[in-house]
Protein backbone atom coordinates (compact mmCIF):
# COMPACT_ATOMS: atom_id res chain seq x y z
CA UNK A 1 0.00 0.00 0.00
CA UNK A 2 1.30 3.12 -1.18
CA UNK A 3 1.82 5.83 2.16
CA UNK A 4 -0.83 8.86 1.58
CA UNK A 5 -3.05 10.34 4.14
CA UNK A 6 -5.56 8.09 5.77
CA UNK A 7 -9.15 8.78 4.88
CA UNK A 8 -11.76 9.47 7.56
CA UNK A 9 -14.67 7.14 7.16
CA UNK A 10 -12.72 3.99 6.38
CA UNK A 11 -10.29 4.49 9.79
CA UNK A 12 -14.09 5.15 11.83
CA UNK A 13 -15.44 1.81 10.72
CA UNK A 14 -12.10 -0.09 10.84
CA UNK A 15 -11.44 1.38 14.40
CA UNK A 16 -15.21 1.06 15.49
CA UNK A 17 -15.22 -2.49 14.17
CA UNK A 18 -12.33 -3.02 16.65
CA UNK A 19 -13.75 -1.40 19.67
CA UNK A 20 -16.67 -3.20 19.37
CA UNK A 21 -15.33 -6.74 19.19
CA UNK A 22 -12.23 -5.89 22.05
CA UNK A 23 -13.73 -3.52 24.03
CA UNK A 24 -12.79 -4.13 27.71
CA UNK A 25 -15.60 -4.90 30.12
CA UNK A 26 -14.75 -1.71 32.21
CA UNK A 27 -17.11 -0.14 35.39
CA UNK A 28 -17.91 3.02 34.11
CA UNK A 29 -19.29 1.30 30.34
CA UNK A 30 -22.21 -0.63 32.37
CA UNK A 31 -23.70 2.75 32.77
CA UNK A 32 -25.04 5.98 31.84
CA UNK A 33 -25.19 7.58 34.64
CA UNK A 34 -23.47 11.27 33.79
CA UNK A 35 -22.31 11.18 37.35
CA UNK A 36 -20.39 7.75 37.15
CA UNK A 37 -18.54 8.52 34.13
CA UNK A 38 -17.78 12.45 35.61
CA UNK A 39 -16.35 10.88 38.37
CA UNK A 40 -14.28 8.00 36.08
CA UNK A 41 -12.97 10.50 33.95
CA UNK A 42 -11.69 12.66 36.66
CA UNK A 43 -9.97 9.70 38.07
CA UNK A 44 -8.44 8.62 34.81
CA UNK A 45 -7.02 12.08 34.17
CA UNK A 46 -2.87 10.83 34.64
CA UNK A 47 -4.05 7.43 35.42
CA UNK A 48 -4.33 3.72 34.48
CA UNK A 49 -7.53 2.39 33.62
CA UNK A 50 -6.19 -0.80 36.04
CA UNK A 51 -5.69 1.48 38.56
CA UNK A 52 -8.67 3.14 38.65
CA UNK A 53 -11.23 0.28 38.88
CA UNK A 54 -11.08 -0.54 42.71
CA UNK A 55 -10.72 3.39 43.17
CA UNK A 56 -14.03 3.91 40.82
CA UNK A 57 -15.48 0.84 42.44
CA UNK A 58 -15.14 2.12 46.66
CA UNK A 59 -15.99 5.96 45.52
CA UNK A 60 -19.13 4.80 43.34
CA UNK A 61 -20.78 2.55 46.78
CA UNK A 62 -19.76 5.13 49.29
CA UNK A 63 -21.01 8.39 47.27
CA UNK A 64 -23.50 7.11 44.33
CA UNK A 65 -24.86 10.49 43.28
CA UNK A 66 -23.96 14.36 43.04
CA UNK A 67 -26.42 15.20 46.06
CA UNK A 68 -23.39 12.69 48.82
CA UNK A 69 -20.58 13.82 46.98
CA UNK A 70 -21.60 17.65 47.48
CA UNK A 71 -22.61 16.86 51.09
CA UNK A 72 -19.39 14.55 51.70
CA UNK A 73 -16.55 16.30 54.28
CA UNK A 74 -13.38 16.64 51.87
CA UNK A 75 -11.26 14.20 54.49
CA UNK A 76 -13.78 11.69 53.42
CA UNK A 77 -12.98 12.28 49.98
CA UNK A 78 -9.42 12.25 49.71
CA UNK A 79 -9.75 9.17 52.15
CA UNK A 80 -11.54 7.36 49.40
CA UNK A 81 -8.74 9.30 47.11
CA UNK A 82 -5.79 7.60 49.17
CA UNK A 83 -3.29 6.62 46.92
CA UNK A 84 -4.67 7.67 43.85
CA UNK A 85 -2.65 10.77 43.18
CA UNK A 86 -2.83 14.25 42.36
CA UNK A 87 -5.19 14.54 44.80
CA UNK A 88 -6.34 18.20 43.67
CA UNK A 89 -8.90 16.26 41.13
CA UNK A 90 -10.75 15.21 44.57
CA UNK A 91 -11.29 18.71 45.81
CA UNK A 92 -12.06 19.48 42.71
CA UNK A 93 -14.61 17.27 41.68
CA UNK A 94 -16.40 17.47 45.63
CA UNK A 95 -16.76 21.23 44.53
CA UNK A 96 -17.92 20.27 41.10
CA UNK A 97 -20.78 18.24 42.57
CA UNK A 98 -21.43 21.41 45.19
CA UNK A 99 -21.74 23.37 41.69
CA UNK A 100 -23.48 21.22 40.11
CA UNK A 101 -26.56 21.38 42.57
CA UNK A 102 -25.91 24.80 43.28
CA UNK A 103 -26.13 26.61 40.19
CA UNK A 104 -27.58 23.59 37.73
CA UNK A 105 -30.40 22.58 39.55
CA UNK A 106 -28.41 18.96 39.93
CA UNK A 107 -28.23 18.13 36.31
CA UNK A 108 -24.50 18.19 34.73
CA UNK A 109 -24.59 20.79 32.23
CA UNK A 110 -24.43 19.62 28.46
CA UNK A 111 -22.39 22.36 26.70
CA UNK A 112 -18.86 23.19 26.71
CA UNK A 113 -18.76 26.32 28.08
CA UNK A 114 -21.15 25.18 30.78
CA UNK A 115 -19.26 21.97 31.78
CA UNK A 116 -15.88 23.81 31.85
CA UNK A 117 -17.12 26.21 34.47
CA UNK A 118 -16.84 22.97 37.04
CA UNK A 119 -13.37 22.95 38.63
CA UNK A 120 -10.76 20.54 37.28
CA UNK A 121 -12.48 20.80 33.68
CA UNK A 122 -10.20 20.95 30.79
CA UNK A 123 -11.20 20.56 27.27
CA UNK A 124 -10.42 16.72 27.35
CA UNK A 125 -12.34 15.76 30.28
CA UNK A 126 -15.20 17.95 28.73
CA UNK A 127 -14.75 16.19 25.47
CA UNK A 128 -14.72 13.09 27.01
CA UNK A 129 -17.78 13.79 29.28
CA UNK A 130 -19.79 15.46 26.86
CA UNK A 131 -19.36 12.75 24.13
CA UNK A 132 -19.09 9.29 26.62
CA UNK A 133 -22.76 10.64 28.99
CA UNK A 134 -24.71 12.57 26.40
CA UNK A 135 -23.20 11.67 22.53
CA UNK A 136 -22.15 15.54 21.77
CA UNK A 137 -19.63 15.47 18.99
CA UNK A 138 -17.02 16.87 21.38
CA UNK A 139 -13.77 15.68 20.09
CA UNK A 140 -10.65 14.50 22.85
CA UNK A 141 -7.02 14.48 23.02
CA UNK A 142 -4.70 12.59 25.85
CA UNK A 143 -1.33 11.49 25.72
CA UNK A 144 -2.69 7.85 24.48
CA UNK A 145 -4.12 9.65 21.28
CA UNK A 146 -1.39 11.61 20.58
CA UNK A 147 0.73 8.26 19.75
CA UNK A 148 -1.82 6.76 17.65
CA UNK A 149 -2.13 10.27 15.87
CA UNK A 150 1.77 10.62 15.77
CA UNK A 151 2.21 6.74 14.02
CA UNK A 152 -1.21 7.13 11.86
CA UNK A 153 -0.19 10.12 10.33
CA UNK A 154 3.40 10.65 11.04
CA UNK A 155 3.64 13.53 12.83
CA UNK A 156 6.99 14.89 13.55
CA UNK A 157 7.94 17.02 16.40
CA UNK A 158 6.68 18.04 19.99
CA UNK A 159 2.83 17.22 20.28
CA UNK A 160 2.26 18.01 23.94
CA UNK A 161 2.68 22.11 23.21
CA UNK A 162 2.27 24.84 20.73
CA UNK A 163 1.27 24.21 16.91
CA UNK A 164 2.04 20.48 17.13
CA UNK A 165 -0.67 19.98 20.02
CA UNK A 166 -3.11 22.16 18.00
CA UNK A 167 -2.75 20.10 15.23
CA UNK A 168 -3.56 16.97 16.84
CA UNK A 169 -7.00 18.54 18.51
CA UNK A 170 -7.34 19.46 14.51
CA UNK A 171 -7.22 16.12 13.26
CA UNK A 172 -9.42 14.55 16.43
CA UNK A 173 -12.20 16.76 15.28
CA UNK A 174 -11.69 15.71 11.39
CA UNK A 175 -12.25 12.29 12.70
CA UNK A 176 -14.31 12.04 15.13
CA UNK A 177 -17.43 9.59 14.20
CA UNK A 178 -20.06 12.48 14.95
CA UNK A 179 -23.23 9.26 14.93
CA UNK A 180 -20.99 7.35 17.79
CA UNK A 181 -18.89 10.25 19.18
CA UNK A 182 -18.15 8.64 22.88
CA UNK A 183 -17.36 5.16 21.73
CA UNK A 184 -15.29 6.69 18.78
CA UNK A 185 -13.73 8.77 21.71
CA UNK A 186 -12.81 5.50 24.00
CA UNK A 187 -12.02 3.32 21.32
CA UNK A 188 -9.12 6.20 19.99
CA UNK A 189 -8.07 6.04 24.01
CA UNK A 190 -8.40 1.84 23.90
CA UNK A 191 -6.15 1.73 20.92
CA UNK A 192 -3.63 3.90 22.64
CA UNK A 193 -3.75 1.72 25.64
CA UNK A 194 -4.02 -1.77 24.22
CA UNK A 195 -2.37 -1.90 21.33
CA UNK A 196 -0.63 1.43 19.98
CA UNK A 197 1.62 1.30 23.07
CA UNK A 198 5.08 2.81 23.53
CA UNK A 199 7.63 0.43 23.81
CA UNK A 200 6.43 -2.28 21.62
CA UNK A 201 3.19 -1.51 19.88
CA UNK A 202 1.42 -4.90 18.31
CA UNK A 203 0.77 -3.81 15.07
CA UNK A 204 0.02 -7.19 13.78
CA UNK A 205 -3.08 -6.46 15.82
CA UNK A 206 -4.08 -3.38 14.92
CA UNK A 207 -7.57 -1.97 12.97
CA UNK A 208 -5.45 0.87 11.71
CA UNK A 209 -2.54 -0.48 10.30
CA UNK A 210 -3.05 -0.67 6.42
CA UNK A 211 -3.70 3.35 7.20
CA UNK A 212 -1.01 3.87 9.32
CA UNK A 213 1.85 5.76 7.89
CA UNK A 214 4.51 4.72 10.47
CA UNK A 215 3.14 0.96 10.24
CA UNK A 216 4.04 0.79 6.38
CA UNK A 217 7.12 2.27 6.82
CA UNK A 218 7.85 0.17 9.76
CA UNK A 219 9.16 3.46 11.44
CA UNK A 220 6.40 3.30 14.33
CA UNK A 221 8.58 3.05 17.72
CA UNK A 222 10.19 6.55 16.25
CA UNK A 223 6.80 8.37 16.83
CA UNK A 224 6.10 10.32 18.66
CA UNK A 225 9.31 12.38 18.46
CA UNK A 226 10.54 12.55 22.22
CA UNK A 227 9.46 15.95 23.30
CA UNK A 228 12.45 17.84 25.79
CA UNK A 229 12.08 16.96 29.07
CA UNK A 230 11.78 19.67 32.17
CA UNK A 231 14.62 18.33 34.26
CA UNK A 232 13.65 16.71 37.21
CA UNK A 233 14.37 18.73 40.80
CA UNK A 234 15.32 16.77 43.58
CA UNK A 235 13.24 17.89 47.00
CA UNK A 236 14.75 17.47 50.45
CA UNK A 237 11.92 17.19 52.84
CA UNK A 238 12.51 16.20 56.80
CA UNK A 239 9.67 14.92 58.85
CA UNK A 240 9.32 14.27 62.97
CA UNK A 241 8.21 11.18 64.22
CA UNK A 242 6.89 13.04 67.57
CA UNK A 243 5.14 10.82 70.39
CA UNK A 244 3.67 10.83 73.29
CA UNK A 245 3.58 7.39 74.86
CA UNK A 246 1.74 5.22 72.06
CA UNK A 247 0.45 7.91 70.23
CA UNK A 248 1.95 9.82 67.35
CA UNK A 249 1.77 13.59 66.57
CA UNK A 250 0.26 13.85 62.83
CA UNK A 251 -0.59 17.23 60.99
CA UNK A 252 -2.99 17.94 58.62
CA UNK A 253 -1.49 19.91 55.63
CA UNK A 254 -3.27 23.69 55.24
CA UNK A 255 -4.54 25.50 52.28
CA UNK A 256 -1.05 26.90 51.58
CA UNK A 257 1.12 24.19 50.95
CA UNK A 258 1.89 23.77 47.49
CA UNK A 259 0.97 20.24 47.08
CA UNK A 260 -1.06 17.49 48.76
CA UNK A 261 -3.52 20.37 51.16
CA UNK A 262 -6.05 18.84 53.34
CA UNK A 263 -4.04 15.48 53.81
CA UNK A 264 -2.27 14.35 56.53
CA UNK A 265 1.61 13.40 57.49
CA UNK A 266 3.92 13.68 60.40
CA UNK A 267 5.06 16.85 60.47
CA UNK A 268 6.99 17.94 57.64
CA UNK A 269 9.28 20.19 56.16
CA UNK A 270 11.58 21.08 52.71
CA UNK A 271 14.93 22.51 53.13
CA UNK A 272 18.26 22.49 51.47
CA UNK A 273 19.21 19.29 52.96
CA UNK A 274 18.16 16.98 55.37
CA UNK A 275 19.75 18.63 58.78
CA UNK A 276 18.61 22.17 57.85
CA UNK A 277 15.02 21.59 57.44
CA UNK A 278 15.39 18.72 60.63
CA UNK A 279 15.96 21.86 62.89
CA UNK A 280 14.09 24.14 61.54
CA UNK A 281 11.18 21.51 62.13
CA UNK A 282 12.68 21.46 65.95
CA UNK A 283 11.53 25.12 66.03
CA UNK A 284 8.42 25.14 64.96
CA UNK A 285 7.44 22.24 66.79
CA UNK A 286 9.76 22.63 70.16
CA UNK A 287 10.69 18.73 69.60
CA UNK A 288 13.94 17.20 69.85
CA UNK A 289 14.77 14.89 67.35
CA UNK A 290 17.24 12.42 67.16
CA UNK A 291 20.08 12.80 64.41
CA UNK A 292 19.83 9.08 63.43
CA UNK A 293 17.92 8.14 60.20
CA UNK A 294 14.65 6.27 61.28
CA UNK A 295 13.44 5.57 57.90
CA UNK A 296 13.89 6.93 54.13
CA UNK A 297 11.38 6.81 51.39
CA UNK A 298 11.49 8.11 47.82
CA UNK A 299 8.95 9.38 45.97
CA UNK A 300 8.24 11.16 42.64
CA UNK A 301 5.27 13.93 42.11
CA UNK A 302 5.35 15.34 38.62
CA UNK A 303 9.19 16.37 37.55
CA UNK A 304 9.91 16.43 42.11
CA UNK A 305 11.62 13.80 42.96
CA UNK A 306 11.27 14.03 46.43
CA UNK A 307 13.62 12.09 49.47
CA UNK A 308 11.73 11.90 52.62
CA UNK A 309 13.57 11.30 55.69
CA UNK A 310 11.62 10.33 59.23
CA UNK A 311 13.40 10.81 62.59
CA UNK A 312 12.49 9.76 66.08
CA UNK A 313 11.63 13.04 68.37
CA UNK A 314 9.88 13.69 71.70
CA UNK A 315 6.69 15.18 72.49
CA UNK A 316 6.08 18.24 70.66
CA UNK A 317 5.56 21.98 72.97
CA UNK A 318 4.62 24.04 70.27
CA UNK A 319 1.70 24.23 68.34
CA UNK A 320 2.42 26.63 66.14
CA UNK A 321 -0.69 29.51 64.64
CA UNK A 322 -2.70 27.62 61.93
CA UNK A 323 -1.91 24.14 62.25
CA UNK A 324 -4.05 21.47 62.70
CA UNK A 325 -2.10 18.75 64.68
CA UNK A 326 -3.46 15.54 66.45
CA UNK A 327 -2.03 13.38 68.29
CA UNK A 328 -3.14 10.03 67.19
CA UNK A 329 -3.17 6.41 68.34
CA UNK A 330 -2.05 3.83 65.10
CA UNK A 331 -5.81 2.73 64.40
CA UNK A 332 -6.98 6.50 64.31
CA UNK A 333 -3.84 7.33 62.20
CA UNK A 334 -4.88 4.54 59.67
CA UNK A 335 -8.15 6.10 59.26
CA UNK A 336 -6.47 9.26 58.12
CA UNK A 337 -5.75 10.14 54.74
CA UNK A 338 -2.37 9.92 53.88
CA UNK A 339 -0.34 10.66 50.86
CA UNK A 340 1.50 8.23 49.07
CA UNK A 341 4.92 9.13 50.76
CA UNK A 342 3.80 9.74 54.08
CA UNK A 343 2.01 6.29 53.44
CA UNK A 344 5.12 4.58 53.37
CA UNK A 345 6.37 5.47 56.58
CA UNK A 346 3.08 5.63 58.26
CA UNK A 347 3.21 1.67 57.21
CA UNK A 348 6.75 1.74 58.80
CA UNK A 349 5.57 3.08 61.98
CA UNK A 350 2.78 1.13 62.44
CA UNK A 351 5.03 -2.06 61.56
CA UNK A 352 7.81 -0.78 63.95
CA UNK A 353 5.10 -0.49 67.27
CA UNK A 354 3.17 -3.46 66.12
CA UNK A 355 6.25 -5.12 66.85
CA UNK A 356 7.49 -3.29 69.70
CA UNK A 357 3.94 -4.05 71.80
CA UNK A 358 4.81 -8.19 71.19
CA UNK A 359 6.44 -9.62 74.35
CA UNK A 360 9.76 -10.10 73.09
CA UNK A 361 9.72 -6.30 71.54
CA UNK A 362 8.00 -4.07 74.19
CA UNK A 363 8.61 -3.09 77.83
CA UNK A 364 6.77 -4.24 80.72
CA UNK A 365 4.62 -1.31 80.74
CA UNK A 366 3.32 -1.88 77.15
CA UNK A 367 5.09 1.27 76.59
CA UNK A 368 6.09 1.66 72.90
CA UNK A 369 9.73 1.65 72.32
CA UNK A 370 10.86 1.95 69.10
CA UNK A 371 13.66 1.42 67.46
CA UNK A 372 14.66 1.39 63.97
CA UNK A 373 12.97 -0.09 60.95
CA UNK A 374 14.16 -3.80 60.12
N1 LIG B 1 -8.95 7.03 29.55
C1 LIG B 1 -9.68 8.07 29.93
N2 LIG B 1 -10.98 7.85 29.77
C2 LIG B 1 -11.09 6.61 29.28
C3 LIG B 1 -12.16 5.80 28.92
N3 LIG B 1 -13.42 6.23 29.05
N4 LIG B 1 -11.89 4.59 28.44
C4 LIG B 1 -10.62 4.18 28.33
N5 LIG B 1 -9.58 4.87 28.66
C5 LIG B 1 -9.79 6.09 29.14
Amino acid sequence: MTSRRPKVRPVQKALLGWYDRHKRDLPWRRTRDPYAIFVSEMMLQQTQVKTVIPYYERFMKELPDWRSLARADEQKVLKLWEGLGYYRRARNLRTAAQSVLADHQGKLPETLDGIMTLPGVGRYSAGAVLSIAFEKPMPLVDGNVIRVFARLFRLKGDLKTGPGHKKTWEIAEELLDRKRPGDFNQALMELGATICVPEDPQCLLCPLRDHCGACQEGSQTRYPQASVKADTVEVVVAAVLARQGSRFLVRKRPQGERWLQGLWEFPSMEGKDPDSALTALERKYGVKARRDLFHEVGHQITRHKIRLRLYQAGSARKRPKGEELRWVTASQALALPFSSAQNKLRRTVLKTAQKAKTPSGGNAKGILRIQGPS
